[in-house]
Parts: C-alpha cells; structure tokens; sequence
C-alpha cells in the first residue's frame, strides 16, 4: 500500500506537539517533542529530558527511539519533530547525535524526518538528506 507522507507527516506533527507538553526543560526553556512512527504503524512520542548536569540531558528523539527499541521495535518509518521556547516559530532541526542514534533503525534512503514550526506545512527531509555520510560498522 502507497503510504499518503503528506497526511502521516501532518499527524506525527500534531503527535509531536503532545509530546512536547511533558519536556522537562527547566535549564533552557526550550521545549522538544518528537513523534517516531515504526515499521508496525506504532507512533512512540518522546520529550527532551534535562538534567542538572547539563550533559546528561536527553533529547526528544533519543527519548522517542529508546521507548520504541526497549518495548521491541527495530525498523522506524519516520519521525516528527517541534520545538521551542513558548511558541513554536521556527523548526526544530535534529541534533547530530540524535540524527546517528535515529541512522540505526532507520533505512537512511527512505527514513522521513517531518520538520514543524506551528504554522506552515510540515517540512520533510530523508534522513540521508540530513546525515551524509553517517557512521556504520
Ligand atoms: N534538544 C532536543 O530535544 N532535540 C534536538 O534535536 C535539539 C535539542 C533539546 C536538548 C535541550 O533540552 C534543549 O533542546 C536545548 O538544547
């Protein structure tokens, strides 16, 4: 079956926007969420997590990745992305760490990652757009 991008995009947005409602965020102020749809058609959602100790912090991809792997998960489609201070005016682009950690369980030629900023439609990338090059053993 054809999958519809433009729709699932739209709602892994509106998924992300949920997220982003539980970021512990009390250090920066910017508050992430993400959206991570698997290969079975689940959506995880995930927050960025802060800590103390600045570096210790989680972003709201890795958090997303890790609820999926840790309940099974191995093959994500895509993932959804918003983020800001208090409202969300621009897009949230993914870390380079996350954009690795994502490359794992993500075919990098067909791996979506739906960009929000609030207001218009969802920008789309293919993770081998994003990550060039990207690690492998
Ligand atoms: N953050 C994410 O959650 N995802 C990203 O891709 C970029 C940054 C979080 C980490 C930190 O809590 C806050 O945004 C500011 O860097």
């Amino acid at each position: 079956m054809e999958m519809d991008w433009g729709q699932i995009g739209k709602q892994l947005i509106e998924e992300a926007k949920l997220a982003r409602e539980q970021s512990y965020s009390p250090y920066s102020g910017f508050a992430v969420g993400a959206a991570l749809l698997t290969a079975g058609g689940k959506v995880y959602r995930g927050c960025n997590v802060e800590n103390a100790s600045f570096g210790a912090t989680v972003c709201a991809e890795r958090t997303a990745a890790v609820k999926a792997v840790s309940e099974g998960e191995r093959e994500f489609l895509a993932i959804a992305v918003v983020g800001g201070r208090e409202s969300l005016q621009k897009r949230c682009t993914p870390c380079g760490i996350c954009r690795q950690f994502l490359s794992e369980w993500g075919d990098p030629e067909g791996f979506r990652i739906f960009l929000g900023d609030g207001q218009q439609e969802p920008e789309s990338y293919l993770l081998r757009e994003l990550l060039p090059l990207s690690f492998d053993l």
